[in-house]
């Protein structure tokens, strides 16, 4: 077929995500004093906290002459713009205007743009418009017996949803992460496997594969992986070793924009206590490393609904 530069303008509306949950920051990323400045779908965000440790979510903007509230502080559980000093409470109503202290105070009808913002997992989440979906589950997170290690963010230059078809792909582990994941010189075929829905998302069955260098020990593995969307941009999944050894992944690809996303990853695993964070995250970073220069070769960069 003749290429007529279509291809790119064609696929998915990425906008279509601003109804769902986001990871936006480390909850850790935020203190009581200064705002932080994120992006989301394109969006400038500021996030901060009020004076109950509430956090927020506001298009990095103030009305008044459009200067970012990112650069600005937190006083008095007020967020303070760093042009004027007008200062904004937790409702995103206008509390203080210096230079004319005596007038009354403006509506923050154009001033202030708020979104959602929750916390869950030690991350930050945000949604540009009510989110369709509850936040997902991740079971392990309250199970004592998992270690938590979070790895990344990795910053792609690719498409959030390229990256998460990357994450849910079994064949190609012997190519991409040869001799970790697969064996490039005897790659598996892959058996049948089954897709189910349930009010968490979608669900695979199992599926069974030999990995030199399986998980952070280091040794060979036969692995069963059940994969799991819980939302187009937040997949997970859980890889089983012997009897009751199991790695799991929980992965948001957040889309900054079209063309670039962020990776957050938590891992969690119930066993090799003697393993050190170094040694897991050394593993995490090699194989997202090695998933980054691919998902940014893809083209079309933009995911199409209709593969053909
Ligand atoms: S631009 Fe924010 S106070 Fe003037
Ligand atoms: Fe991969």
């Amino acid at each position: 077929m003749l290429y007529n530069g279509d291809w790119d303008r064609t696929g998915l509306d990425y906008l279509a995500l601003k109804n769902q949950w986001h990871v936006v920051a480390r909850a850790d990323e935020v203190d009581a004093e200064r705002p932080k400045a994120v992006k989301l779908l394109g969006e400038e965000l500021v996030l901060w906290r009020d004076g109950t440790g509430k956090i927020h979510a506001w298009k990095d903007y103030c009305g008044h002459r459009g200067a970012r509230l990112s650069l600005g502080c937190v006083k008095d559980g007020e967020i303070e713009c760093p042009y004027h000093g007008w200062r904004f409470d937790a409702d995103g109503d206008c509390t203080r205007v210096p230079a004319h202290p005596d007038r009354a105070l403006p509506s923050s009808a154009y001033l202030i743009f708020r979104h959602q913002a929750v916390e869950r997992y030690d991350l930050i989440w945000a949604s540009l418009a009510p989110p369709e979906r509850p936040l997902p589950v991740f079971p392990e997170w309250d199970d004592g017996s998992f270690r938590k290690v979070f790895a990344g963010p990795y910053r792609y230059r690719g498409n959030a949803l390229r990256s998460v078809e990357n994450f849910l792909d079994a064949s190609h582990f012997p190519f991409v992460h040869p001799n970790l994941n697969g064996n490039p010189d005897a790659p598996e075929p892959l058996a049948d496997y089954e897709v189910f829905r349930d009010e968490r998302g979608l669900h695979s069955s199992e599926i069974s594969v030999y990995q030199p260098y399986g998980d952070h020990r280091g040794i060979p593995v036969n692995a069963r992986y059940t994969y799991s969307v819980f939302n187009p941009t937040t997949a997970f999944f859980v890889k089983k070793t012997g009897e009751t050894d199991r790695f799991c992944t929980f992965l948001n690809a957040t889309p900054v924009d079209e063309a670039e996303c962020l990776i957050w990853l938590i891992v969690a695993i119930n066993f090799g206590a003697d393993l050190t964070e170094e040694r897991i995250l050394y593993r995490q970073d090699k194989v997202f490393e090695q998933d980054r220069l691919i998902v940014e070769s893809q083209r079309p960069a933009r995911l199409p609904l209709d593969l053909r």
